[in-house]
């Protein structure tokens, strides 16, 4: 069980799999429903895709001047051939530097990133994020999640997803409270293909934390 596992996981890492396999989960339908209830993209947005795979999102979003990241450079590739100028693409690991040259956001997408990272690397990326965003700006986050009474079939699902974090909406809610005070969840039972989603739409920065990293930068270069 183990071996067919780790071969199916293997498959999905090639991006058109991965974008079949989406499909046959209803990912389209699923796409636009968030769109309409919590990314809420407008026209003319900066938005930032973080784990943005082959920036299928796009389908579901207006006229937004869009940034995708990804470490995956096939997954990269598949998304320029697909969107060519509908926005930049970069196969690369979002950090601190790269986001400096970025400027400012309306909106920055995770969608189905942070079950791949460990806590570490959700608080990091938390934290580098936060002079990412304009004034107002808000951070969509969207995950698999393990709660008490979900669907069997959409808990065994979960657990063989490729990301070895899959958390509590507790677990995950608690690394944004670190360093955003704003952090609104919803839990949602997809029934027509078990599946349980953990969404968090999260704003306002903790000034203190924000007011820090400009310190430290600034005591760098001295
Ligand atoms: C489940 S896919 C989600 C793709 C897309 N956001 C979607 O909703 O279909 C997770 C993506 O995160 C990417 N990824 C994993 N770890 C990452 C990291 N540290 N930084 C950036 N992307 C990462 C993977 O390459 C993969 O494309």
């Amino acid at each position: 069980m183990a071996q067919i596992t780790k071969g199916i996981r293997a498959v999905l890492s090639h991006p058109a799999v991965y974008d079949f396999a989406q499909a046959l989960m209803g990912a389209g339908r699923n796409r636009r429903w968030m769109q309409g209830a919590f990314f809420k993209a407008r026209a003319g947005d900066r938005v930032l895709d973080v784990g943005c795979g082959t920036a299928d999102i796009l389908s579901v979003l207006p006229d937004v001047d869009y940034v995708g990241y990804d470490v995956s450079e096939p997954y990269i590739e598949k998304a320029r051939s697909r969107w060519g100028s509908r926005g930049s693409f970069h196969a690369a690991l979002l950090d601190a530097d790269a986001l400096g040259g970025l400027g400012e956001f309306d909106l920055v997408l995770a969608t189905g990133l942070l079950h791949h990272l460990d806590d570490d690397e959700v608080r990091g990326l938390f934290r580098i994020l936060i002079p990412a965003l304009k004034p107002g700006g808000r951070i969509v986050t969207v995950d698999g999640t393990f709660v008490a009474g979900q669907n069997p079939v959409a808990r065994w699902i979960i657990s063989k997803d490729r990301g070895q974090n899959v958390r509590t909406p507790e677990a995950y809610a608690q690394l944004a409270r670190e360093s955003y005070s704003d952090v609104k969840g919803h839990l949602i039972h997809r029934n027509w293909f078990p599946y349980t989603y953990w969404v968090m739409e999260i704003g306002t920065p903790i000034e203190d934390l924000h007011q820090a990293e400009i310190h430290s930068g600034e005591s760098e270069t001295l």
